[in-house]
């Protein structure tokens, strides 16, 4: 299985990608974890993607396609993977496109997980991630257990201010990418609110339609 997920921040990508990837056992591949992975250990990559993460813009075409068409070529890839947050503009789109096509492996599905813009907003100022189990909470949705409050992690882009430009930016530069693959005929729209338990369904129920 070859797939992407997309959806505007705080639509549950992260949440739903730790639970498919169970099911499909394919390595999950989060553009957003790679780039703060690449700030915390401060490489070259992680340096020039700070300030553009804090203000909540994205970070430049060039840099992320070259971090993850390097990534999926590694041999875990081979029977598949599911991408999160990438592509997120028409330039990314088409140069997975063209990768894909060098190397003679097709896209199964483009999962497109739909949330209002006015509940997104709570549910990105409330995450927490835990650093150790690299678990998604909300401080409404799924409290974390008090014993590991302290360790909790709050991002630097998830303050309204930033929320609100990541939104916008969703609607600009990502929402663009959705007809390109309605028209490969392989884009899957799936209703992201309510349980999440329920939202795994739903996804698994068009992934197998
Ligand atoms: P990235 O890390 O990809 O962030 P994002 O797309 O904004 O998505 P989020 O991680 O905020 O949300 P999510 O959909 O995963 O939601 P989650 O499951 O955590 O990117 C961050 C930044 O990196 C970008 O702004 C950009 O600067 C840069 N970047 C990354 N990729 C890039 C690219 N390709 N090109 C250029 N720049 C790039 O859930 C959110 C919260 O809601 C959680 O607290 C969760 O518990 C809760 N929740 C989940 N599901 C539900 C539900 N059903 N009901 C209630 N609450 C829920």
């Amino acid at each position: 299985m070859r797939m992407i997920l997309v959806g505007p921040p705080g639509a549950g990508k992260g949440t739903q990608a730790a639970r498919l990837v169970e099911t499909y056992k394919i390595p999950h591949i989060s553009s957003g974890d790679m780039l703060r992975a690449a700030v915390k250990e401060g490489t070259k990559l992680g340096v020039e993607a700070d300030g553009y993460m804090k203000a909540g813009k994205l970070v430049p075409d060039d840099v992320v396609i070259g971090m993850i068409l390097e990534r999926i070529t590694k041999p875990d890839c081979k029977a598949g993977f599911m991408l999160d947050g990438f592509p997120r503009t028409r330039p990314q789109a088409e140069a997975l496109d063209a990768a894909m096509k060098k190397a003679t492996v097709e896209l199964d599905a483009v999962v497109l997980i739909e949330v209002p813009d006015q509940l997104l907003e709570e549910r990105a100022v409330g995450r927490r991630s835990d650093p150790t189990t690299n678990t998604i909470y909300h401080l409404k949705y799924n409290p974390p257990p008090a014993e590991i409050i302290a360790r909790l992690v709050h991002r630097k882009d998830d303050t309204s201010e930033a929320v609100k430009t990541r939104i916008a930016k969703y609607h600009s530069e990502t929402a663009p990418i959705i007809p390109f693959y309605m028209s490969k005929g392989i884009l899957k729209r799936v209703d992201g609110v309510g349980d999440p338990d329920a939202i795994t369904q739903r996804i698994t129920a068009v992934l197998s339609s």
